[in-house]
């Protein structure tokens, strides 16, 4: 269930909610704005101040009870030293991940300060902490159900109209969120390419967005032999997808964001071990941070023209699967010898982004994908991986990214990366060997952008944590659905 998020102007001494978190920077005295707020709990917070029970360090909580009116709990939160929009963020994630597991349904949040990449943070935070997939668990009595949080109140000094832009722009990008980290944590069996459309379809319909589902019959007429490739291993019907935003000028070229599908990635004929292999699960992240990209887009209104493209598919071993040393012939033409068929979300792509650049003529196209393991080797789950062939869009999706909280880093495509994906047979194979494996991962997808302005962002250690992140639990974390919204916000009127 989608968290209701709200502001409330005033003093937080006086919002009645059974918990407020209050955001505190480490080594700073009380706020003089938090004094009736200190009052109503009897001097609670500055006694705990002064004796540095709670100094206001990175994830420190402390929760303390109200007397009366206002607030019945406080839920002191420490942001660490400096109090950016990332901070706060984080600080609002915690309490709204505490408010969810304590079940009061209700929380709020005060922090100082009136920027509003602090409110929009903190708007987004309180839902995406509080985030959880609860719908395959058998669920107790409704009386002892633990309630889940539905709503999150950030407390402001006024409501002005950058207040309200930030609830509005935080309200789309929480529900892109959102669904993409429901589909992202769906199971293989739930969350298929069937599945992955009809919630494309679903998204298109609410936010009028042409939506156009293909399945094997018109990818075969497209002459997508590369994606189809990875498909003829499974009865499933493939999906490829495109929604359409119009928002900007009618004929003006969109920004095409494109995402890798996979419902599940065994490895194919060349099999992956089993220890772990149920994580692949989340090789959709990139298909669902599209949709709920274009959820965020299409609410906001963004002043430009947005195409989403979603390649999904499963990559099964089975009697019609592909095989190592299979040649196949893409739709833009070149052949690809598949040496290894557990490289194919880049043949999945391949398709995708060709027919991506020849239909929409793209002023910029961005892919992101689940694409390597190697990029968790060399950035570990902290940067995603980002390469291009176009400087001017991997600058942009680096800014986005750190505007986003998810930040990224530049990898080379230079030139003699290609030698390494040279084939003995044909125009080019699927895997480059040892070294730089997300490097000519990119270098591969380089080949099928047909001179598109185009950048990749290799979510494979990002779009989710084997680790609990104390913001958020295992699972999946939403990006990179904030960093696609904010690429294409700059680039709106
Ligand atoms: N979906 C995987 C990438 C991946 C691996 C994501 C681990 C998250 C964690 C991708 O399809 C894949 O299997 N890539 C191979 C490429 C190799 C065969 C060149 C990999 O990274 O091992
Ligand atoms: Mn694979
Ligand atoms: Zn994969």
């Amino acid at each position: 269930m989608p968290v209701a998020l709200a502001v409330h102007p005033g003093d937080p001494a006086s919002l009645r909610t059974p918990l407020l978190g209050v955001a505190l920077v480490a080594g700073e005295r009380l706020p003089s704005t938090l004094r009736a707020l200190d009052k109503a709990t009897g001097g609670a917070i500055a006694r705990s101040l002064k004796s540095r029970d709670f100094k206001g360090n990175r994830d420190e909580t402390q929760l303390i009870y109200g007397r009366g009116r206002g607030p019945e709990r406080v839920l002191l939160i420490g942001v660490g030293k400096t109090a950016d929009a990332a901070a706060i963020g984080r600080a609002a994630a915690i309490v709204g991940r505490r408010a969810n597991a304590m079940g009061v349904e209700r929380a709020a949040f005060w922090m100082a300060g009136s920027a509003s990449a602090s409110l929009e943070s903190a708007l987004i935070g309180g839902p995406m902490g509080a985030w959880e997939y609860r719908e395959l668990r058998t669920q107790p009595p409704v009386a002892e159900r633990p309630k889940p949080l539905t709503a999150f109140t950030v407390v402001v000094a006024k409501a002005d109209a950058a207040v309200r832009n930030a609830l509005a722009a935080a309200k789309a990008i929480a529900e892109g969120q959102r669904i993409a980290r429901t589909l992202a944590m769906m199971p293989g069996n739930l969350c298929t390419p069937d599945y992955i459309a009809n919630t494309a379809a679903e998204v298109s319909r609410r936010n009028k967005l042409k939506c156009t589902i293909r399945g094997r019959k018109e990818m075969t007429a497209l002459g997508m032999g590369s994606f189809l490739a990875v498909a003829q291993g499974t009865p499933q019907d493939p999906k490829f997808i495109t929604m359409e935003y119009n928002g900007g000028e009618s004929g003006a070229k969109p920004v095409c964001l494109v995402g890798k599908g996979l419902c599940f990635d065994s490895g194919g004929i060349s099999i992956k071990p089993a220890d772990r292999m149920e994580w692949m699960k989340f090789d959709m992240s990139g298909a669902a941070g599209v949709i709920g990209a274009m959820e965020a887009i299409a609410r906001m209104k963004l002043r430009v023209n947005v195409v989403g493209l979603i390649g999904s598919t499963t990559n099964m071993p089975s009697g019609t699967a592909m095989n190592p040393g299979d040649v196949v012939r893409a739709m833009n033409g070149k052949t690809i010898e598949i040496i290894n068929t557990d490289a194919e979300g880049r043949l999945v792509l391949a398709d995708v982004l060709t027919y991506a650049a020849r239909e929409y003529k793209p002023q910029a196209m961005v892919n992101a994908a689940t694409l390597t393991g190697a990029i968790v080797v060399a950035l570990g789950n902290t940067a995603t991986g980002v390469m291009g062939t176009d400087q001017q869009v991997v600058d942009e999706l680096l800014g986005a990214g750190q505007r986003a909280h998810e930040p990224g880093w530049q990898l080379p495509m230079w030139a003699e990366y290609r030698e390494q994906i040279k084939s003995d047979i044909a125009d080019v194979k699927n895997i480059g060997g040892r070294g730089g494996g997300s490097i000519t991962a990119a270098m591969f997808l380089a080949e099928f952008v047909e001179g598109a302005p185009w950048a990749h962002l290799d979510i494979a250690g990002t779009a989710y944590t084997e680790m609990d992140l104390g913001a958020i639990g295992r699972g999946p974390t939403g990006n990179p659905v904030r960093t696609f919204v904010e690429f294409v916000r700059a680039r709106a009127r």
